[in-house]
């Protein structure tokens, strides 16, 4: 299928899972001109021999954008992995700023489900005022708020199996996990066709509840395993006392928190209207990752 704007195509963070798996789709796609960028140009050599033109930028160096970002018209702004809360919107407002200047003329941008101010999420508000900045720039832009990577479910669903419980502090919520494949494909998507300005639910088929994702793990191990709900304050404190740095547990248990609250029930048809394939949905995905639960994957 061929794009039905123009390039260059530009994809920041392009070094990472889920820009890595947008380059492979875009290349699918024979979508050209490409121009990927990334900390660690070293990291894409093998994109730079498939045709990709591989440009060093980074966010937190603004003096490297403007170079990094000539001549692009159509840029996917991969949001940053940073943990400090407000340092990913720092990063973000100096690659919107680089790409105005540049002349780049949409923006496509990875969020998150239900940034709203009354999110638990830490990092909601980065997202929010990323958000923000773009709707006041007025540029036109696709905003992409991905839920919860299924992928995520592979750590926790390997726990669960090894010691039967799945525990989490997320009460009776729901999420509409998708998986990072389906995030790559409606994100390549969202860069090579004209989607005017807009905004997208980027989720799985369903809401799921962490019961049901434990009756999955169950099906797929042969044994009980059970979900054992918990406080916030009794998760966040065992992590610490496992091990992990606290920003990281208050992190992981805010998003715990945004489960139990709703803010990440959200199911929609975006994936499939973007890209025409149906997103694959949890069961699915665990079944096709088996082996990674029971330890024997990679
Ligand atoms: N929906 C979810 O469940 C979920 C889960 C985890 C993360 N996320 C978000 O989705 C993004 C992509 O996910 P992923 O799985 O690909 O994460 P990842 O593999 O950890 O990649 C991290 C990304 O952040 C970029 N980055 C970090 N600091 C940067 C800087 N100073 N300047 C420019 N880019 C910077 C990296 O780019 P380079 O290394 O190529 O420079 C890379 O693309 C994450 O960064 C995070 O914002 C979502």
């Amino acid at each position: 299928m061929t794009a039905k704007t123009e390039g260059p195509y530009l994809v920041t963070g392009a070094s990472g899972q889920l820009g890595r798996s947008i380059l492979d789709r875009l290349l699918d796609r024979g979508i050209a001109p490409i121009v990927a960028t990334t900390r660690s140009p070293a990291k894409l050599t093998e994109y730079a021999a498939r045709g990709i033109e591989v440009r060093r930028a980074d966010f937190d160096e603004p003096w490297t954008l403007e170079e990094a970002f000539a001549g692009a018209r159509r840029m996917l702004l991969v949001s940053t992995s940073d943990l400090e809360p407000g340092q990913r919107l720092k990063s973000h407002l100096a690659a919107i700023d680089a790409a105005v200047a540049a002349g780049v003329e949409h923006i496509v941008y990875t969020s998150l489900t239900n940034p709203h101010p009354d999110s638990p999420i830490t990092f909601a508000g980065d997202h929010r005022e990323t958000e923000r900045r773009l709707a006041a720039l007025g540029i036109s832009r696709t905003v992409l708020r991905n839920n919860l990577y299924t992928d995520l479910l592979l750590a926790s669903g390997a726990q669960a199996v090894a010691t039967g419980r799945l525990v989490a502090a997320a009460g009776d919520g729901k999420v509409g996990y998708v998986t990072r494949a389906d995030c790559a494909a409606a994100a390549a998507a969202a860069l090579a066709d004209e989607t005017g300005t807009a905004t997208y639910d980027i989720t799985g088929p369903a809401s799921v509840g962490m019961a049901e994702v434990a009756a999955v793990l169950s099906s797929l191990a042969g044994t009980t395993i059970s979900y054992v709900p918990t406080s916030a304050a009794e998760l966040e404190s065992a992590m610490v006392r496992h091990g992990m740095a606290a920003p990281m547990a208050r992190l992981l248990v805010s998003i715990d928190e945004g489960i139990a609250a709703g803010h990440l029930d959200v199911a929609s048809t975006a994936v499939e209207d973007l890209t025409g394939s149906e997103p694959t949905s949890v069961a699915a995905f665990l079944r096709a990752n088996a082996a990674a639960l029971s330890g024997r994957g990679s």
